[in-house]
């Protein structure tokens, strides 16, 4: 499974792509609100100078509505950086702006996705990735994992190659059931990255060899 990190904020990507191990971002319009800037344009840039490599994706919003407007919208975000995927909600009019986009080879992420039904469309539309929303399905009283796993059962059953990204991933334990689950790709917030990274058992144990070397070392 690979790993993208669910932000708009520029140091919080950097720290994490020192790790070496994540290959996306993901961005909407909250969370680049959250950075208290309206310039999409210039946090998109940095973000794709920041993750690159053949296999990275930075995930775009378009905020048009109608489907010509997305479609003209898309083809500017999409020439914003070579690594940017055009995030378009799953609607009939977002649907008809990603079969128009990938006929244009241009990535798409169909966003706000919430059921198997939108998904399916979404991958017949040749979207490249869907972005089933697990945290707001479960807040809904749904099991969001559950749709993960539909999805990625019918996308192999019709030999589908679209993406399925767990989103809107709320703590580790949606990490291990999307990874369990198979998802291609879980996108989270750093915190929930940090979280994957620390095990109190790993400090105790860095600590206890680290005290016992010092002891036979002096
Ligand atoms: C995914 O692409 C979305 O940006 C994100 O996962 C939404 O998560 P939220 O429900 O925490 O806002």
């Amino acid at each position: 499974m690979r790993i993208f990190l669910d932000t708009a904020n520029i140091d919080q990507i950097r720290q994490a792509a020192k790790l070496g191990i994540i290959s996306g971002v993901t961005t909407n319009p909250s969370l680049v609100a959250k950075e208290a800037t309206a310039d999409y344009e210039t946090v998109v840039k940095t973000i794709c100078s920041i993750i690159t490599g053949p296999d990275s994706s930075v995930s775009v919003e378009v905020l048009a509505e109608d489907t010509e407007s997305m479609i003209k919208e898309a083809r500017i975000k999409a020439s914003w950086a070579p690594n940017v995927t055009i995030k378009i909600p799953a609607t009939a009019e977002g649907l008809q702006a990603i079969s128009a986009l990938s006929k244009e080879n241009i990535e798409v992420n169909m966003t706000l996705c919430f059921s198997l039904n939108q998904a399916l469309l979404g991958a017949l539309a040749g979207a490249t990735y869907v972005s089933p929303f697990v945290g707001r399905l479960d807040d809904a009283g749904h099991n969001g994992m559950q749709v993960v796993k539909d999805m990625l059962d019918v996308f192999k059953h019709y030999q589908l190659s679209t993406q399925v990204i767990a989103a809107s991933i709320r703590h580790p334990q949606h990490c291990v059931a999307a990874a369990k689950a198979g998802a291609h790709i879980a996108t989270m917030p750093y915190s929930v990255l940090m979280q994957m990274i620390h095990h109190p058992l790993t400090d105790i144990g860095v600590r206890r060899f680290l005290d016992d070397w010092k002891r036979i070392s002096q």
